[in-house]
């Protein structure tokens, strides 16, 4: 408990969990009352994997008609969005669907998402950026995450390029939260290491980065009245504390080994949990540097999340000490000295970042120092994210992260050696 504390926590409405579990979908399909929807996948699933088809005869059996849309793309663009919209509704000639499937990685649940908002009638998506009318109506969806993961099943963003800005954009309303998030860890053992490691180190970015972010007494909720984020509490931290937990455990060994059942057990519980967490405490500078980061490079979403992580932890060890001692803790850091130990953090997250073959410097992202002063503005203008950063001169601080990212510069780690040297 934290007596400061102002929970407003959001989940999914039915969380369906563990091995094989798909294989219960059809029939809770029916008893929720749907009888035609709209399954939103890519070529992998529908070409490579009989899960599409195993479905599709599922469905057909419990009464359930579902029709296909395998256009998923990675890092779903506005302009995928309105195109998806626009062939689906052709197909379903007026003949409307009553719930929405999603099949795939976090980029195929996004689009699903942007579907749930537009298929009812024809709009852009970006009609939903900012604000959704509480009178919008919104297609109920299903989230089969085959990643381990973005936690997109348990949020209420669709996170989508948008050509006209820098960064990403997000599509963000309580309702578009699934109406069952159904985790099967059995998906994702087809995933392969570089995906798996992007997941991998994108789940534990979301359980450190809500661990540490602005507590809930203290966030500004701008008047609203269902906020689908509002800073870090208690019931939050419980599920970040086991994500870190199960992520230092079980995320370098699910990359190294994708056989490696217990490891890919382990990180989908690791991402639900994540998701469980900053689904309601909300993110800050690391996701805000890596939209900016994602908008220059156009490298995936783990990878610029893994290069800023170490980074944006060396700048948190003054106002967060205690919560990095317990990150030491859950990462297995041997070290008895509580200082050394906490300050050793930010690097053995860049170690580990290092094992799963993600870089470690913007540099070796391909930014040039040129395009260092652009960066920072772009993230700053990340507002939700910005102002969330649990530090009292946040502008000064992303201008020093990004530099220490570009360069590969860490202060912690210095300072834990100096410690080091001084107590031996
Ligand atoms: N809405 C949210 O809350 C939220 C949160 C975090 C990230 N995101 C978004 O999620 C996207 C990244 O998602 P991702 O990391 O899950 O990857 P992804 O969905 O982009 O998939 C990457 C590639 O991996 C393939 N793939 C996925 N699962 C597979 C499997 N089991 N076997 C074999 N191949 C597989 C896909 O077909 C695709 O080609 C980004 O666009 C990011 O912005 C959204």
């Amino acid at each position: 408990m934290r007596v400061e504390d102002l929970v407003y926590f959001c989940a999914p409405a039915r969380l369906v969990m563990g091995a094989g579990c798909r294989a219960q979908l059809p029939a809770l399909l029916r008893r929720l009352g749907y009888r035609r929807g709209l399954l939103v996948t890519d070529t992998f699933f529908s070409g490579a994997t009989p899960w599409v088809d195993e479905l599709v005869a599922g469905g057909r059996a419990q009464g359930v008609e579902l029709l296909v849309y395998d256009g998923g793309m990675p890092d779903p663009t506005t302009t995928l969005c309105d195109a998806a919209t626009a062939a689906v509704r052709e197909r379903l000639a007026g003949v409307p669907v009553d719930h929405v499937i999603a099949l795939g990685g976090g980029s195929n649940i996004d689009l699903a998402k942007a579907l749930c908002l537009t298929l009812p009638d024809g709009s852009a998506v970006r009609a939903f950026l900012g604000k959704i009318d509480a009178g919008t109506p919104i297609l109920p969806l299903v989230a089969m995450p085959t990643t381990a993961g973005t936690g997109s099943e348990a949020t209420p963003g669709a996170i989508l390029v948008d050509p006209d800005n820098a960064t990403k954009v997000a599509v963000m309303d309580n309702r578009l939260r699934p109406a069952v998030a159904l985790v099967d860890p059995e998906f994702t053992y087809t995933c392969p290491p570089r995906v798996t490691a992007d997941a991998g180190i994108d789940a534990l970015t979301h359980a450190i980065e809500s661990y540490l972010t602005l507590d809930s007494a203290i966030f500004d909720r701008g008047g609203e009245a269902d906020p689908g984020y509002s800073g870090r509490n208690a019931l939050t931290m419980l599920f970040a504390h086991e994500s870190i937990r199960l992520c230092g455990r079980y995320l370098l060994r699910s990359v190294q080994d994708g056989g490696d059942r217990e490891a890919r057990i382990g990180m989908s519980y690791a991402s639900v949990y994540a998701a469980l967490s900053y689904g309601s405490a909300g993110l800050n500078a690391v996701h805000g540097i890596a939209y900016a980061v994602a908008g220059q490079t156009h490298l995936s979403h783990g990878t610029t999340n893994a290069v800023m992580l170490p980074y944006v932890l060396d700048a948190l060890g003054d106002v967060r000490r205690e919560e990095m001692l317990a990150i030491a803790r859950l990462l297995d850091i041997a070290e008895t000295d509580p200082d050394i130990a906490a300050a050793r953090v930010p690097g053995v997250v860049r170690e580990l970042v290092a094992a799963v073959g993600l870089p470690t410097t913007l540099r070796d992202c391909g930014i040039e120092q040129r395009d260092v002063d652009a960066l920072v503005r772009d993230a700053l203008d990340v507002a939700r994210l910005a102002k969330a950063f649990p530090v009292p001169d946040v502008s000064a601080r992303y201008d020093a992260m990004v530099r220490n990212a570009w360069a590969g510069t860490l202060t912690a780690e210095a300072g834990a050696s100096v410690q080091r040297r001084r107590a031996a």
